[in-house]
């Protein structure tokens, strides 16, 4: 017996790292299956031949609406209900400050940012409202310690995390009661989370950052680098109904103790 026995999920950005890792706990959990919103063809090949029949994977662009829309058509048209959004997919700045952006970087690099980071998510919940007020199912964000303090990225990551904060608490409010709206936040996770085109930055990894994993670790309480799985328990027990029913606007921090690091 799952913790998730029957569910029905979708997860943008489920193609790699975090997302990958909930798709695969989720399915472990005893969901019916997962609607994965994917960016690149090998991705979607990638997901199918490791799922199968388990999961729906559309291709599409996370700040575009339709897409969204028809990646919760999909996954409504295979198993007829959606227990569970899990709004993921992001981008990240790779700490550039903002004295670094010439004005038309900036202005170019905010747009994209925000479009993926807040726009993606607040297009994700509108495409899947109807289906989890139905089911009275729930809403999962992943933000990120820089939903909560400076210094993870530049302006521009950290002020779109800090807006991911506000949409789940303006979403808990709009839903409730029928559908709750939580957030998971990692902190430094290794992952290929790459950067915007518009900085230039879309082939950069944050894996491949020399010496991430031990300047991570070594600056966390918990001295720790965290692998996308150390996070997927979180969103199995917001998903659940059972396990989590009192919870909603609430965010797991899942960074290593960022709350706590000594001051330098
Ligand atoms: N890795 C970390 O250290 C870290 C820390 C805190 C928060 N996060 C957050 O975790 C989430 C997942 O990132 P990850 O670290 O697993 O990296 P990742 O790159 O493996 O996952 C992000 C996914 O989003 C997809 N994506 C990006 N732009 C898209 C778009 N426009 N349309 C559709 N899909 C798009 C990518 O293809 C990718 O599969 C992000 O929201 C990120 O901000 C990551």
């Amino acid at each position: 017996m799952g913790w998730l026995d029957g569910y029905v999920a979708l997860v943008t950005g489920g193609g790699s790292g975090i997302g990958r890792a909930v798709v695969r706990r989720f399915l472990a959990e005893g969901c019916r299956g997962v609607g994965v919103m994917v960016r690149s063809a090998e991705q979607a090949a990638d997901l199918l031949e490791e799922f199968g029949e388990q999961v729906v994977v559309s291709r599409g662009d996370v700040r575009s609406g339709a897409d969204n829309q028809r990646a919760v058509e999909l996954t409504l048209e295979r198993w007829g209900r959606l227990d569970t959004l899990v709004g993921n997919a992001g981008v990240w700045d790779f700490f550039t400050r903002l004295e670094k952006m010439s004005l038309e970087e900036l202005d170019a690099g905010f747009d994209e940012i925000f479009g993926v980071n807040v726009k993606g998510y607040a297009l994700a919940a509108r495409a899947a409202a109807a289906a989890l007020r139905e089911s009275r199912g729930s809403m999962i964000f992943t933000l990120s310690n820089s939903a909560f303090y400076a210094g993870g990225g530049g302006p521009l990551y950290v002020a779109s995390k800090h807006a991911g904060l506000g949409l789940i608490r303006q979403l808990a409010y709009e839903f409730a009661p029928e559908v709750r709206v939580n957030g998971v936040a990692p902190g430094g996770t290794v992952t290929p989370l790459r950067g915007p085109e518009s900085l230039g930055k879309q082939e950069r990894r944050l894996s491949e950052i020399p010496n991430f994993q031990e300047n991570v670790a070594a600056s966390m309480p918990l001295q720790l680098i965290a692998q996308p799985e150390d996070h997927a328990g979180h969103y199995v027990l917001l998903a659940s109904r059972e396990n989590s029913r009192a919870t909603t606007a609430a965010v797991i921090q899942s960074d290593g103790g960022w709350e706590i690091r000594p001051i330098r």
